[in-house]
């Protein structure tokens, strides 16, 4: 019987999420709940110590290892998430390129793949997680692994040409030849990666891996279940929300998540209501990510002073109409939070999906529910039906301004058709979904060579 293998630099250590380890933890850990495999990463430690240690948590095995001092500073803070990330993101301004930093991070897949090497067996099926790992599969083969391995791409895939401003592009992105399958959030990733494949090597068609679009999404039923079950614990606002005004956002501190623009946004809003209402709020719930990076820090700095001027400004106006809570919120309290409020302000720069949005939508009152404005540029502004959205330019501060009074004022009925339009997609298209979907056509793919692969899915 064949075993799934995940693999991802974050896993959810001991199995408990804790809130703020990013949108592939949540759903991963969904998933391999229900399938019962095998997950390997990073312990979130810093030493010299390479033994891998295994937890078994509602019946996943989890393997992690600690990261040195070297591979945490130059491939997770360096080519990882100040090279890739912000190249995926389009934030050419902030990529910083460092040779050492690469090859610390081919040094880094190396040892997780020789981890691999030792834990699969041949009949395993493998599915590797994100773009700390581009290499992974190719250094698999390298070590003679025939098994069937999977990528999927969590953050966006950019045009061709953002893709070539980094120095070692090639080099980097034709590791990804090596996979059987690549999946990535939508049909707009999917096109960017296949056309830079394609030009990179000159139409030739055949040295393409099998690329499609595979939207990531949420555990629709168990997060409608968690939602109810703790209405009324939140202390932001109650089931009857329509004597004040809650808009809410809950993202990593991050500078690809937009909060700069939602923050003038919500100011700018402030400014233009003719209705003034006196218990307005704006929540943001932003835990610190990846501090160790400067960039981060600067970017959050920036985020508190303009916080500070808003709250400045508005303060003989209303008692508290921003707030931020710096850290993370475990995920019942979260959704506690969504449910008791009007709107689910979700504008990221740019994003892979952003379960958020997701995750907001399914914890709300059917009767009663909130309207969710988001990005255009993030899967779930691709992929959810317009029709229940309110979809923004995220670089587009008085659109967002219009867009924040519109649903404000949007009345019951429009909320309810919406919300229904929105729901009908997510309890279709939720992890289960997501899992199988990917998974099913990896194995299609591996039936090709290994029809005894067998995953259930
Ligand atoms: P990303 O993967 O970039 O962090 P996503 O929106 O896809 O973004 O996923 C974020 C996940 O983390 C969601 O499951 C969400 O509930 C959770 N999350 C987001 N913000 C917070 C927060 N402030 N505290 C706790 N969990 C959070
Ligand atoms: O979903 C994007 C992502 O980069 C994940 O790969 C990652 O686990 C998460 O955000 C949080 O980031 P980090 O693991 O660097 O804290």
């Amino acid at each position: 019987m064949s075993k799934l293998f995940v693999v991802s630099n974050r896993v959810i250590q001991d199995g408990v999420r804790e809130g703020g380890e990013g949108g592939l933890t949540t759903a991963v850990w969904s998933m391999l709940k229900d399938l019962h495999g095998s997950w390997i990463g990073w312990s979130g430690s810093v030493s010299d110590d390479e033994s891998v240690q295994l937890k078994m948590a509602s019946g996943v095995a989890i393997y992690t290892t600690d990261m040195s001092d070297r591979a945490y500073e130059k491939n997770y803070c360096g080519f990882a998430n100040a090279c890739l990330w912000p190249l995926f993101h389009e934030r050419l301004d902030l990529v910083r390129y460092d040779e050492s930093d690469f090859s610390s991070y081919m040094d880094y897949n190396r040892r997780i793949a020789m981890v691999l090497s030792e834990l699969a067996q041949p009949e395993d099926l493998i599915w590797v997680h994100d773009y700390h790992f581009l290499p992974l599969a190719q250094i698999c083969r390298d070590l003679g692994m025939n098994q069937r391995i999977g990528f999927f791409l969590h953050t966006p895939f950019p045009p061709p040409s953002v893709i070539s401003a980094l120095p070692n592009h090639w080099q980097s992105m034709k590791t990804l030849l090596s996979y059987s399958l690549v999946g990535v959030q939508s049909g707009f990733d999917a096109e960017n990666l296949q056309s830079y494949l394609r030009q990179q090597s000159d139409g030739n068609k055949a040295s393409e891996p099998l690329v499609a679009a595979f939207p990531i999404s949420i555990d629709t039923r168990g997060v409608i279940s968690s939602a109810l079950a703790c209405t009324g614990s939140s202390d932001f606002g109650s089931e009857t929300k329509r004597s004040s005004v809650r808009i809410f956002s809950a993202d990593r501190m991050d500078y690809s998540k937009g909060f700069i623009n939602r923050i003038l946004a919500y100011d700018q809003f402030l400014s233009k209501r003719s209705d003034p209402c006196p218990d307005i709020q704006y929540c943001l719930v932003a835990p610190d990510s990846r501090e160790n990076i400067s960039e981060y820090r600067n970017h959050k700095s920036e985020v508190m002073l303009l916080l500070l001027e808003v709250q400045q400004r508005w303060r003989d106006d209303y008692e508290n109409c921003i707030e931020m809570i710096n850290q993370p919120v475990a995920p019942e309290p979260l959704l506690a939070m969504m449910r008791a409020s009007q709107v689910g302000f979700i504008a990221p720069l740019r994003d892979g999906m952003n379960l958020v949005a997701k995750e907001y939508i399914a914890a709300q009152n059917p009767v009663d529910p909130g309207v969710l404005i988001v990005s255009k540029f993030c899967g779930a502004g691709r992929e959810l039906p317009r029709a229940g959205l309110i979809a923004v330019n995220p670089h587009d501060i008085s659109e967002m301004a219009r867009a924040l009074e519109e649903a404000v004022v949007m009345p019951r009925t429009e909320r309810v058709r919406r919300h229904r339009l929105l729901m009908s997609h997510l309890l279709e298209y939720d992890v289960k979904w997501w899992a199988r979907s990917y998974l099913k056509s990896l194995q299609a793919e591996s039936c090709l060579s290994m029809s005894d692969t067998s995953v259930t899915v």
